[in-house]
């Protein structure tokens, strides 16, 4: 399939209608969450209507061709990722996936190389989402261990100038995402990797901005724990990924069915790595939402994709600098960062901004963007922010920018 956004649109039920009042829905908040092809729909829809019953358990023939569509997925992300079946486990999001590695860390057996305590150091970004923060910061509270974290310039970049004084001999585990879903950087990993690595610390990467919108192999990536959600990956919500390689290693989470070897009335065993990681009835139906999902992006092509977003970044970032007194949040140019830009326009207040966008059929999000310390550290209350994806074209930044000016002329 060649890369078309008047024919991907086609897929798309969502572009069929319109908004506010007969306008065309110029979607931009993809960041948040993307729009889902008709084959995703009927993927999920299918599984209920014909293979409905509970993996893993029954002994009849729905189980099997449910088990067999659960599974399909898995290697479907798997293929996807560069990974083995055997490393990804399905979470509920990539918010549960975060979570997931930061108990089980703080659950490790004494000794082991997982196991955090009060000498040990944990490292973030002020770039991070509030899913990878707050996790750590509660783990650091649960343990004892203390937090600190890379800095971010006043470009938008991570500020690595101190990395060897950041990342230190007690730093057990460095967080942090791929591309800011404020910001749109694209973190530098390689630098990250090699002094964690060096100093015995995992890496744990937050991929929800990056794995939707660019080629990802995570074994040329050398992190230890990859995370995101479907449901912005033009998948179902309800489903998230966490691959690791380094599964076998961790104790579980959540306890319950299925992520069990053998128990008795006062103890149990576990089931290998990634069972023993999807306690009770998994969200079967959106996994396979998610290997649909998966089929359609892989379809177009990753590399397709990428290419087309980064073109049109460029296209909406010159735009926006053309409009007086708009400020853009962020990179201002395409150099290493992704389709969501950031903004604040003169005076007018970000949640203003966001509703008379609205009123002209824009749809933007407004606000801190769940990164409360970075707008802090970045000196603004919120900002607006446009995030693109594979069904946006210039068309959707043209009518960001006219929406813009007129917001201009209505605060005046
Ligand atoms: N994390 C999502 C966003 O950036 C919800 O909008």
């Amino acid at each position: 399939m060649s890369f078309n956004v008047a024919d991907i649109r086609k897929d798309f039920p969502i572009f069929e209608r319109t908004i506010r009042d007969g306008k065309k829905l110029v979607y931009l908040d993809s960041g948040a969450t993307s729009q889902k092809p008709l084959s995703v729909i009927e993927a999920e829809s299918n599984f209920y209507k014909f293979n409905n019953a509970a993996v893993h358990r029954g002994a009849h023939q729905l189980a099997e061709e449910a088990t067999d569509a659960y599974e399909g997925a898995r290697s479907k992300v798997a293929n996807f990722l560069g990974a083995t079946v055997d490393e990804i486990v399905f979470t509920k999001n990539a918010t549960e996936s975060l979570n997931l590695i930061a108990y089980a860390m703080g659950n490790a057996q004494p000794g082991s190389r997982f196991e955090v305590t009060s000498k040990d150091h944990i490292v973030v970004t002020e770039m991070e989402h509030h899913a990878n923060l707050i996790p750590w910061q509660q783990l650091a509270a649960r343990t004892g261990a203390s937090l600190s974290w890379f800095e971010v310039t006043a470009d938008g970049r991570l500020d690595l100038s101190k990395i060897d004084s950041v990342i230190t001999e007690n730093t057990k585990v460095v967080a942090l995402t791929h591309q800011s879903n404020v910001l749109g950087t694209i973190n530098p990993l390689a630098a990250i990797v090699k002094r964690a690595h060096a100093v015995g610390a995992v890496v744990v990467l937050d991929a929800c901005q990056s794995v939707p919108h660019m080629p990802i192999d995570v074994t040329k990536l050398g992190v230890d724990f990859l995370t995101f959600s479907g449901h912005k990956a033009v998948g179902p919500t309800g489903v998230g990924v966490l691959w690791s390689s380094v599964l076998a290693e961790l104790p579980p989470f959540l306890f319950g069915g299925s992520m069990i070897e053998t128990v008795t009335m006062t103890s149990a065993t576990w089931a290998p790595a990634p069972r023993r990681f999807e306690a009770g009835v998994p969200n079967m139906a959106q996994a396979v939402g998610l290997g649909a999902a998966i089929d359609y992006l892989s379809a177009i092509g990753m590399d397709a994709i990428f290419k087309h977003e980064v073109d049109l970044t460029g296209y909406l970032i010159d735009g926006l600098l053309a409009i007086p007194e708009l400020s853009i949040v962020g990179p201002s140019n395409t150099d290493a960062r992704g389709g969501s830009v950031s903004f604040t326009v003169g005076q007018i207040h970000p949640h203003d901004l966001g509703q008379y966008l609205d009123s002209q059929g824009v749809a933007v999000r407004t606000g801190h963007h769940c990164a409360w310390p970075l707008t802090r550290k970045l000196g603004v209350p919120a900002t607006t922010r446009a995030s693109l994806y594979l069904y946006n074209d210039e068309s959707d930044c043209d009518a960001l920018f006219t929406a813009i000016m007129g917001a201009q002329k209505y605060f005046a």
